[in-house]
């Protein structure tokens, strides 16, 4: 595995699963893999989990690690042929160039912008850090995916499903905010690559690209698809056709304890953060059905497994 952007990226999907499961079991038994290997992080957004997952699993292979938040007071330009006379005082080609000779291995997050759909779907910025970083590139989340998190929430079905195919529910939520698809592209892509069956729910006109969704049962009634799940996946996300559009006055698509009530002992998931009472509500938190916290913890030993296999190329 060269570089971790997508499932498609990844070679034996079972056995990357696996390998993040031994590394739970016995997280420093590479320690040394890494020693003399540096990782660079580069952050265009805020982040609390992947930031510090992705920092704990490589120190738990011997990395070392450095991180720069250029969310802030770093603007960098990422089109090319543009006269850079306004605020970005670096063009992409050359950060990424730079980041390229002072690491091993490179790990970037960026956000979609939500208002190019073209710009966003292409993964201009993730794309142009993997050409001039001329290193391998880790996906800390992209405009489009965010595989470390949907590595570590099948690592969570993995562990706590009750049956052996599982009913999972994706099913869109209210938020104030106008959030990207990633997480939910994501976690469509990598469930359905496993071979599970897939039902998402989402209010009409917030039907996510069918590029990662085929295969998928799609519903705009909510009640319905929750009947019977085993594990139910909530996420907002912004509308793909009407490109960036919300709807936060559905809060009948909140999560509730009612609404649990309809799976069958159907556990709770959401990749965090998460606002309380708007897209959840807190009795469902807070209630032994939360997964919440196992699928954050899951975020070490995934981004663990997919180094562990980039340090492996890095040798070969
Ligand atoms: N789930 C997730 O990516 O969390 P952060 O934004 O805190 O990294």
């Amino acid at each position: 595995m060269k570089h971790f952007t997508s499932v498609k990226d990844v070679p034996d999907l079972e056995a990357l699963v696996a390998r993040a499961r031994a590394m739970k079991a016995r997280p420093r038994a590479h320690e040394s893999l890494g020693r003399g290997c540096t990782l660079g992080l580069f952050f265009f957004n805020a982040s609390l989990r992947t930031r510090l997952s992705t920092e704990r699993a490589a120190r738990n292979l011997g990395l070392e690690v450095s991180i720069m938040d250029a969310g802030r007071g770093w603007q960098l330009e990422t089109e090319d042929g543009v006269v850079m006379d306004g605020a970005a005082a670096e063009h992409i080609r050359e950060a990424a160039g730079v980041l390229g000779r002072y690491f091993d291995l490179l790990g970037v997050r960026t956000f979609a912008g939500l208002t190019d759909r073209q710009a966003d779907y292409e993964e201009r910025v993730l794309q142009r850090f993997i050409e001039a970083g001329g290193r391998p590139v880790v996906s800390l989340e992209s405009a489009t995916r965010h595989p470390l998190q949907s590595l570590a929430d099948l690592l969570t079905i993995e562990e706590h499903k009750p049956v052996a195919r599982p009913r999972i529910v994706l099913t869109w939520a209210p938020h104030p905010r106008a959030l990207p698809q990633a997480v939910a592209n994501s976690f469509a892509e990598w469930v359905l690559a496993a071979g599970y069956e897939l039902t998402i729910a989402c209010p009409e006109g917030f039907e996510l690209a069918p590029e990662f969704t085929k295969g998928a049962t799609l519903t705009h009634d909510q009640d319905a698809a929750l009947e019977g799940a085993h594990f139910v996946y909530a996420k907002n996300w912004s509308a793909w056709r009407d490109y960036g559009a919300t709807a936060p006055h559905r809060t009948d698509w909140m999560i509730t304890p009612e609404k649990m009530a309809r799976t069958e002992g159907g556990r709770f998931m959401h990749c965090l953060p998460v606002r309380r009472n708007v897209v959840v509500h807190e009795a469902v938190l807070d209630s032994a059905a939360s997964l919440v916290l196992e699928q954050a913890e899951n975020r070490i030993w995934a981004a663990q497994a997919v180094l562990f296999e980039m340090l492996k190329n890095l040798d070969a």
